[in-house]
């Protein structure tokens, strides 16, 4: 209801103005302890890579970059807040104007480009949140690290992020950092997930608790890959899968302004790409690994096709912009009784 009156001043501002002020305002309502006013549908909790789900939807990574507003956002009803991209050494991003609204299609196109204030400044934020529910860190590497280097980031925040994370999310599929994709090749998978998943043990032993990995892949993919990324996932026995990011097609917003901005396109737009790619891993992967479905739930019935495409949870970023806090609770609703 609030957010119907905001939402008219804050989209005649620009996206990433906006975007900042209602970050800002989330964390003086934390830091104040004002309550936010939501009321939360009572959904079945539900158990996916060993861990418990208060519900099924769940926030989308890239609104709280440096998890300062973990609070504020969770008490929008989300049953877990995945934050980050982080990497491990802070980074501006890309020039602004990077964020672009596309208001006749509820989609957005962005070009951030990991900006954030790097791992530790995200680890000290984690730790001065009270925040006890399920809480993903989604992990990326600098610009500046060759592509071939690209595992010691990932290592590096796995390392740092691992005793603050209910489950930490390996990001190959931005396509705002020069080269990233190509990690979802079959030879670069292997050179990244395997050494994850020895990090993976050592820290499990040395920590006493098993946190999970999930990869969180394109939507920009063709069948061949998508058997490559699945028999990857299985053998590096990765505990989810997260499908997807943004997509660089322009299919559906043609002709529009900023169609032709340079970026990753969200919303409405991308749920079909993003749901094929979620029905195709899921017939390749059956039950073993669970999925994460993200891309395009902009309502009750988008957040369901999800579930019915074979994810076991359900994210979204976009939506929220839109709808604001109703989506949560609409989505909940939607999902509460798979
Ligand atoms: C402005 C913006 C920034 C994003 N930043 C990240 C990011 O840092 N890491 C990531 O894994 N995904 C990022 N995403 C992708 C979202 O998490 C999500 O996968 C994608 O937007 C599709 O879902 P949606 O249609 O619900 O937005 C970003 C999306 C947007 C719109």
């Amino acid at each position: 209801m609030l957010y119907e009156f905001a939402r008219p001043f804050l989209f005649a501002l620009d996206a990433e103005t906006a975007h900042d002020l209602t970050l800002a305002s989330l964390r003086t309502a934390q830091a104040l302890h004002l309550p936010v006013a939501c009321t939360v549908p009572s959904a079945r909790p539900v158990r996916v890579m060993g861990l418990e789900f208060p519900n099924r939807i769940g926030l989308a990574a890239g609104l709280d970059k440096n998890g300062e507003c973990i609070e504020g956002l969770a008490a929008l009803g989300f049953g877990h807040i995945e934050i980050g991209t982080v990497t491990p050494r802070p980074q501006p991003g890309n020039p602004k104007p990077r964020l672009f609204r596309l208001p006749e299609r509820q989609a957005i196109i962005n070009r951030m480009g990991f900006n954030n204030h790097g791992v530790d400044a995200l680890v000290a934020n984690v730790r001065r949140s009270a925040f006890q529910g399920i809480l993903g860190i989604n992990i990326g590497k600098n610009f500046d690290t060759p592509i071939e280097r690209a595992v010691d980031d990932y290592l590096a925040c796995l390392r740092k992020v691992y005793a603050h994370a209910s489950y930490v999310t390996v990001n190959v599929s931005s396509p705002n950092t020069k080269n990233l994709r190509q990690l979802q090749g079959e030879s670069e998978l292997d050179g990244l997930l395997g050494p994850l998943k020895r990090e993976q043990a050592a820290l499990a032993q040395q920590h006493g608790r098993h946190v999970p990995l999930a990869l969180k892949i394109a939507p920009d993919l063709d069948e061949a890959q998508l058997k490559v990324i699945a028999d990857a996932l299985r053998r590096h026995r990765i505990d989810a899968a997260i499908a997807t990011n943004t997509t660089l097609s322009r299919e559906g917003v043609e002709h529009l302004a900023h169609a032709d901005e340079a970026g990753g396109l969200s919303g409405a737009p991308v749920f079909g790409k993003a749901t094929t790619v979620l029905g195709a891993l899921s017939r390749h992967l059956g039950s073993e690994i669970p999925l994460i479905g993200v891309g395009g739930v902009m309502d009750g019935q988008s957040a369901r096709a999800k579930l019915e495409a074979g994810a076991q949870l359900v994210q979204l970023y976009t939506g929220l912009i839109y709808r604001g806090p109703a989506l949560v609770k609409e989505a909940i609703e939607a999902t509460r009784d798979a």
